[in-house]
């Protein structure tokens, strides 16, 4: 019933496949045709509406009454009753959390959680982020090759998410192994079996995540998210309820640790396919903070999110039902003529680089941007001082996970003299 019964599918529209070869190689270059032709279709494919102009993109980020974000975390895969049956074994209670929940409940808790993420209170952890930067840095800098995600982007944002939300030092081995891969169960096409595993897992780290809540609960005088949290739970206990603090736990970290990761992959892969940008900032670090801007807008790390329709309504002009879902890119937004002129090229001196939409917009947006960007700040400016010469492994082939949203290439390889390491030639 929420289709397009009354609306003929073009061809290119039919055609559409989020997991075919063209989007997961290059999500805003197949969407071109779309950008230009057809800015808001019907995939039959995948039973949702796709939105891909910048203007249109930002206005329904922007109305969150109309589009519901209540389907963001949604699988969009169907689950396997075996997986679901393995979740309900551990008493999985994940409820909706901020990403994801409506009004009226959303805004009162957004805003009795915020002052932890504010840029003020986020200086608190830039010396943690660099000492971690640093530490991973040190075990590879002189070996000539690495792989970036493997030795560094994967674990240190990670660890960062850890400390942002306070979880003991003891802790932190147990919660990172269970924090895998959640992109493939929720944006991608897990096998029956895939479902099984990651339940478990997801299981074992709702679990977890609740010792390590109950610890935190005797003593929430300490820094970081949590802590937080449950002191404002004092206060305000109708707003902030136990099952909201155990939910919030987990969901922190997944939101933390893999966005964060593989924008770091994707800024760092950019900047060295254009050698000349890289050696820019090399040689002026002062152009960091717009150039981490500049790459998440080019290649940011979530390509597409998703909201679903409560009336009858238009986008773009397009008349669209109530009940049906939206998958609006906002990858092909940020790369959208309309709005960044030359939107494919990198250019880290654009005066609106910050537009894009790679943090949502709106009432939800990202409330850990500033944390991520300052850990995208703090890799760059250690990598481009401490290895100015690394350059990509050539010909080597970049793969990604397939889903629609979350994006970055699981391997990194770079390669450097070692030799000519500035700490060795100019001490
Ligand atoms: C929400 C992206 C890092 C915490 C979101 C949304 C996006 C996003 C697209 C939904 C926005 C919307 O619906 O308008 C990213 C990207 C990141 C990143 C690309 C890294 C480059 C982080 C970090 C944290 C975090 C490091 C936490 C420490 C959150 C939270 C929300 C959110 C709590 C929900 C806000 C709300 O609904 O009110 N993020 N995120 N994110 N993010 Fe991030």
């Amino acid at each position: 019933g929420t289709g397009a019964a009354s609306c003929p599918v073009s061809a290119n529209a039919a055609a559409f496949d989020p997991f075919g070869d063209a989007y997961q190689a290059d999500p805003p270059a197949s969407l071109r045709w779309s950008r230009d032709e057809e800015p808001v279709f019907y995939s039959p494919s995948l039973g949702y509406w796709v939105v891909t102009r910048y203007d249109d993109v930002k206005a329904v980020f922007r109305d969150n009454i109309t589009f519901s974000p209540s389907i963001a975390l949604e699988k969009i895969t169907p689950v396997s009753e075996e997986a679901t049956a393995t979740l309900a074994k551990y008493d999985y209670g994940m409820n909706r959390t901020l990403v994801n929940e409506d009004e009226p409940e959303h805004m009162p808790r957004r805003r009795v959680l915020m002052e932890p993420f504010t840029p003020e209170q986020l200086a608190h952890h830039e010396p943690m982020v660099r000492r971690l930067t640093r530490e991973y840095v040190d075990r590879f800098v002189d070996s000539g090759k690495a792989d970036l995600v493997d030795e560094m982007l994967w674990e240190v944002p990670l660890t960062v998410a850890l400390h942002f939300l306070g979880v003991p030092e003891e802790d932190m081995a147990t919660l990172r192994k269970f924090s895998i891969a959640h992109t493939v169960n929720t944006w991608g096409r897990p096998s029956p079996e895939e479902q099984v595993t990651v339940a478990e897992n997801v299981g074992k780290f709702w679990q977890y995540a609740g010792t390590v809540l109950d610890k935190l609960r005797k003593d929430p005088s300490g820094h970081g998210w949590m802590p937080f949290s449950i002191r404002a739970q004092r206060e305000h206990p109708d707003i902030i309820t136990d099952s909201y603090l155990h939910s919030i736990m987990m969901a922190g970290i997944v939101a933390a640790h893999e966005t964060t990761a593989n924008a770091a992959a994707n800024a760092i892969k950019l900047l060295l396919e254009n050698r000349s940008v890289w050696e820019e900032i090399c040689a002026d670090p002062g152009l960091i903070p717009n150039a981490v801007e500049e790459c998440l807008r080019h290649s940011g790390s979530v390509a597409a999110w998703r909201r679903l329709v409560t009336k009858d309504t238009t986008v773009g002009g397009v008349p669209i039902p109530k009940g049906a879902k939206l998958l609006i890119v906002n990858s092909s937004a940020n790369r959208d003529e309309r709005h960044f002129d030359n939107a494919d090229d990198v250019d880290i001196r654009r005066d609106n680089a910050t537009d894009h939409l790679t943090f949502g917009y709106g009432s939800h947006q990202c409330m850990g941007k500033n944390l991520a960007r300052m850990e995208l700040q703090v890799f760059l400016e250690e990598l481009t001082r401490r290895l100015p010469h690394m350059e990509l492994v050539p010909d080597q082939k970049f793969t990604y996970v397939p889903n629609t949203s979350f994006r970055g290439p699981e391997h990194l390889w770079v390669q450097w003299d070692p030799s000519a390491n500035p700490e060795r030639t100019d001490p």
